[in-house]
């Protein structure tokens, strides 16, 4: 055992929305008694339109005020997005075990038959260099069409409010990917924003039987696993869901939050 980490030191979650709940769901499956403390900024969504300098000020001062306040024994930025962009500048800052999240390039390589590969992410995302060194290592031989699908952010904000969203914004996305030279060879699509496997079945409609959808949350969830192994793990009081801006926003999303454990909600002060 790791008698030097408090029992009760939570894994802190961190993503812009909703999105981070699909890493959520396989840390809950791959570590069930981890006390987990939820992080959205939700004043700061989106971040698929932000620039790089905006979203590093603001992932890596939000990261260091929520390191000094809860303790955590890891942090996991549950966000392609800030990722691909503020992992480095995070990890050199903290004092504390940074998982982050990256496009699952490298399973889609192994996986795709045909040789091409869609991503969908956000426009902050699909532009980074991050990708290209992803793409250049593992995707060497394969084509990689890359579509920014804002919209599917918004949907999946909405869907986990219980809210309608119009099927097009779906149509859209695949459309995004399948109209690209070489699209409709696409049999393997990656999901480089934690948003987008919340929306797993609708996306599955759109493109039809034979494309089979890759995203990193089970890999992260094995990597948060291995790094906290031989740790204790005590739930003193219910899991909290914290944002960064209150709102009514927060009375819509309680079934959603409470279906991943997550039964308190705050606002950070
Ligand atoms: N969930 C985030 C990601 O994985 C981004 C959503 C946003 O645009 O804020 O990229």
């Amino acid at each position: 055992m790791d008698s030097t980490v408090d029992p009760a030191a939570p894994i802190l979650l961190f993503d812009s929305g909703v999105g981070g709940l699909s890493v959520l769901a396989e840390v809950r499956k791959a570590l069930p008694a981890a006390p987990v403390i939820y992080v959205a900024d939700n004043a700061g969504l989106p971040y698929g339109s932000k620039t790089e300098a905006q979203i590093a000020a603001r992932v890596c001062g939000l990261l260091g005020r929520l390191a000094e306040r809860y303790a955590p024994r890891l942090i996991c930025i549950a966000c392609n997005t800030a990722s691909t962009i503020a992992l480095g500048m995070v990890r050199d800052v903290l004092h504390v075990p940074v998982v982050g999240t990256v496009p699952a390039i490298k399973p889609a390589a192994a996986l795709t038959r045909t040789g091409t590969i869609g991503l969908l992410g956000t426009q902050a995302t699909i532009r980074q260099a991050y990708v290209d060194q992803l793409e250049a290592e593992f995707a060497q031989g394969k084509r990689l069409l890359r579509f920014g699908a804002p919209e599917l952010v918004a949907a999946a904000e909405a869907k986990l409010r219980g809210q309608p969203v119009d099927p097009e914004v779906y149509r859209r996305a695949a459309r995004g990917l399948r109209d690209q030279p070489g699209g409709d060879d696409i049999d393997t699509v990656v999901l480089a924003c934690t948003h987008f496997p919340l929306l797993a079945d609708e996306l599955a409609e759109v493109f039809g039987p034979g494309v089979s959808f890759v995203d990193g949350a089970a890999g992260i969830a094995r990597r948060i696993a291995f790094l906290t192994q031989g740790q204790d793990f005590l739930r003193r009081e219910p899991d909290l869901a914290l944002f960064t801006r209150d709102g009514e926003t927060l009375e819509t999303l309680r079934p959603a939050l409470a279906a991943a454990g997550l039964e308190r909600t705050g606002v950070l002060d």
